[in-house]
């Protein structure tokens, strides 16, 4: 067992009260050297110890702006490694766990995106007609690879403006890994369902033939969020049959059917906005993860605003909650004490195109 072990073993002991106050005085030991980013989903005993929250987008920009010497991000692999991408080399980006990573993330790696362009090749010419564009939510080498192939990355937020930028240069789109991000967005922008095909990464070309490739607009990679595929079209169906008067609202990492008989779609920052400026006495369905919905009906509980959970059962992001108070602590004591520990670094020759592809996307300043 390595150092670093030993001392995460000895701060799991610790109650989160405890961890409260140690953070709170490690904060104040490090000051202005230390910029702690909390991501929406992140459990109300971290998120409370965020010097800025936010959505990917917001965070991202957050992170290439600031001048702190160590940036913690409490979220998710590929979101430390954006923040590393986008600082300068001797700004550090730390992420509390390092097996805080995103399952629908990991749908997609660099070895099945390449098979996916080597096999389109063989149908059409994919560096002149195809736009690889991938979402934020992914490995800092698929960046690179959108990077190098004149791709971009989108974030829930953006992805339609991005998918404009996209099919201005080229008239199809890879799109990876959320399929439902992509199909959304792609619908909304009148692209028939029929001219989106998926691209099943487990079978030879992608399961699709010839002609469908051929007249394919979009092809979305088979990959989703557990977590908001839990929101079911019945769900919505039920909260509408016992209040007429409420509205829905999802992310569009959840399918098709739910943002079809949703009222309202948008990115984490959207769903805030809109419910946090709605009429007071509004009740509202929220298709998004846990943490959040929770913390919007206790933000809007004293004027009357109801915020529910769509799925019946509990679904919260579990690689999120990864992050808790205990390896917060961890690794801001570690900085009191001059150690860096959990580091996120992505290797020079991959952080050049991923940083290509995401200042593509910043330039495009939604
Ligand atoms: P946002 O871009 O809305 O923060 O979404 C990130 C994410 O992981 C949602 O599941
Ligand atoms: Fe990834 Fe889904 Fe968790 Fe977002 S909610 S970080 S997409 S697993």
């Amino acid at each position: 067992m390595n150092q670093s072990n030993l001392a995460i073993q000895q701060f799991s002991q610790l109650s989160d009260d405890e961890c409260q106050t140690r953070i709170e005085a490690a904060k104040a030991q490090l000051g202005e050297r230390l910029l702690i980013l909390g991501h929406h989903y992140q459990r109300e005993e971290v998120f409370r110890h965020a010097d800025m929250a936010g959505d990917s987008l917001k965070l991202s920009r957050a992170a290439a702006a600031s001048k702190a010497e160590y940036i913690v991000f409490c979220g998710v692999h590929f979101m430390a490694e954006v923040a590393d991408i986008l600082t300068r080399p001797d700004q550090i980006a730390i992420l509390p766990d390092l097996a805080a990573g995103c399952a629908m993330a990991d749908m997609a790696n660099l070895a099945k995106v390449e098979r996916a362009w080597r096999e389109l090749s063989a149908v059409i010419n994919p560096d002149e007609s195809v736009t690889p564009v991938t979402y934020i939510n992914s490995a800092a080498d698929l960046k690179s690879f959108c990077g190098e192939h004149g791709g971009i990355v989108c974030t829930s937020t953006n992805a339609r403006h991005v998918l404009e930028w996209a099919f201005e240069r080229r008239e199809k789109v890879l799109f990876f890994p959320d399929q439902h991000l992509g199909r959304n967005t792609g619908f909304k922008m009148d692209i028939p369902l029929e001219q989106m095909v998926v691209w099943d990464f487990d079978q030879p070309q992608g399961g699709l033939t010839v002609e469908q490739i051929k007249n394919a607009r979009m092809i979305l990679w088979k990959g989703f969020c557990s977590v908001h595929q839990m929101f079911k079209p019945d769900h919505i169906d039920a909260f509408r049959a016992k209040y007429p008067d409420g509205k829905v609202i999802s992310h569009p990492e959840a399918s098709f059917e739910v943002c079809q008989k949703s009222d309202f779609v948008g990115s984490t920052e959207y769903i805030i906005r809109t419910i946090n400026e709605s009429a007071d006495g509004t009740r509202w369905l929220v298709g998004t993860e846990l943490n959040l919905v929770k913390r919007l009906a206790e933000q809007n509980r004293a004027r009357g605003t109801h915020a529910h959970f769509m799925s019946p059962t509990i679904c919260m992001c579990s690689t999120m909650f990864r992050v808790d108070p205990q390896h917060l602590l961890w690794v801001l004591e570690s900085l009191v004490a001059g150690k860096v520990v959990n580091q996120v670094k992505v290797p020079e020759q991959v952080a050049q195109q991923a940083r290509l592809a995401l200042q593509r996307m910043l330039d495009l300043n939604i």
